[in-house]
């Protein structure tokens, strides 16, 4: 092969289309605990006690394991029958293998920016067309719009919403589900707001919602997550799935999470209480307008200063937090809820800055 030919050889076979999705940029830190790492809205208290010890005492990794016996252990978390679970590779696997079930090509798929980007990664990747329905300065979503839109096969939403971190309110989510679309709920927050549409799911065969291990339990690092859904869809996506979409790891970490919950669930508690006290904190300094956040982080308006060189002068500190490119987003940044004295840490650089 002339190194023409094998230079024109993978744009001939990769699909033109994937051309429209953003480059891949992931967020990489080599060494997380050598900074304060609040940036991606992770658990500053890690995972329990007994995650680590299970993983340092299974000796069966040389074995196949299925989700069966987990799913029913979470179904009992999560207040359904296991019938109604799909455990999957985080959210972002759960994101893409309801877009994948239900989308045609040409599918329209309703996305509310700003939000997770996965949804419109995912809806572009499987083939559908994504409009965008933008959310108001407030970040409220434009409810009309979207229930006028005609032919809409699925209508992508996170409550509550990551980067503003609020709620949409159960009106709002009861109008968009009459419409008869699947809504694809992402309570990947659910815990820190205490809030959820899950007693929706046996009345609303249109309803699925996305939850994750990642935040409440710390396990981002292990890709777990879930999927709450009607039995008829759970056996499609059952089919859709690998077999073993979710390692042994993430399997034995998510049933400890289950068995320790009230331990995780303790942590959540003390993240609320210190999400309150930043919000309170961080509006204090005079320059920064923080939004009520039902979240572990704080999406935060700034006044008179430019946010990527606040973002740069805390990286220099050793803090990472999260300043944004888009247009909407240029004056804000968003900072995880960290550890009390990581809070401390990030209030003093603040201060000083
Ligand atoms: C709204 C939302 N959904 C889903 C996810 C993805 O979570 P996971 O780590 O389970 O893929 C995130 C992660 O930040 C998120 O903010």
């Amino acid at each position: 092969m002339t190194n023409d030919e094998r230079q024109k050889t993978i744009p001939k076979l990769v699909r033109a289309d994937l051309a429209l999705l953003p480059d891949y940029t992931p967020a990489h830190v080599t060494d997380p605990r050598a900074v304060i790492k609040l940036d991606s809205n992770e658990n500053a208290y890690g995972p329990s006690p007994r995650v680590v010890q299970a993983l340092s005492d299974t000796r069966t990794w040389q074995f196949y394991f299925g989700q069966d016996d987990v799913r029913e252990q979470l179904a009992r978390y999560a207040n359904v029958a296991p019938e109604n679970i799909v455990i999957t590779n985080g959210g972002d696997e759960a994101i893409d293998l309801v877009l994948r079930a239900v989308l045609e090509h040409g599918d329209v798929v309703i996305d509310a920016p700003p939000s997770f980007e996965m949804y419109r990664i995912s809806a572009l990747a499987n083939r559908a067309r994504v409009f965008d329905v933008p959310r108001d300065e407030n970040f409220a979503l434009d409810v009309e719009t979207i229930c006028q839109t005609s032919n809409v096969k699925v209508i992508c939403l996170a409550s509550p919403n990551n980067p503003d971190g609020q709620l949409l309110p159960r009106v709002d989510l009861l109008r968009l589900l009459e419409l008869g679309a699947l809504v694809m709920l992402d309570e990947a927050y659910f815990e820190y707001a205490g809030e959820s549409a899950v007693d929706l799911i046996s009345e609303f065969p249109n309803l699925v919602l996305v939850r994750t291990f990642s935040k409440w339990a710390g396990l981002a690092g292990l890709r777990v997550g879930y999927i709450v859904a009607s039995p008829e869809l759970c056996n499609a996506l059952h089919k859709l799935r690998a077999p073993y979409n979710v390692n042994w790891a993430g399997l034995v970490a998510a049933r400890e999470s289950l068995n320790d919950a009230e331990y995780l669930l303790n942590n959540v508690r003390a993240t609320i209480a210190e999400r309150e006290r930043m919000c309170i904190e961080l509006g204090k300094l005079g320059w920064l307008e923080p939004i009520p956040s039902k979240t572990n982080f704080l999406l935060l308006r700034v006044r008179g200063r430019e946010p990527q060189a606040i973002k740069q002068s805390l990286a220099q500190r050793g803090i990472l937090i999260r300043a944004f490119k888009s247009p909407r987003l240029k004056e804000y940044i968003r900072i995880s809820i960290g550890t009390p004295q990581q809070n401390e840490i990030v209030l003093n650089a603040l201060r000083n800055l």
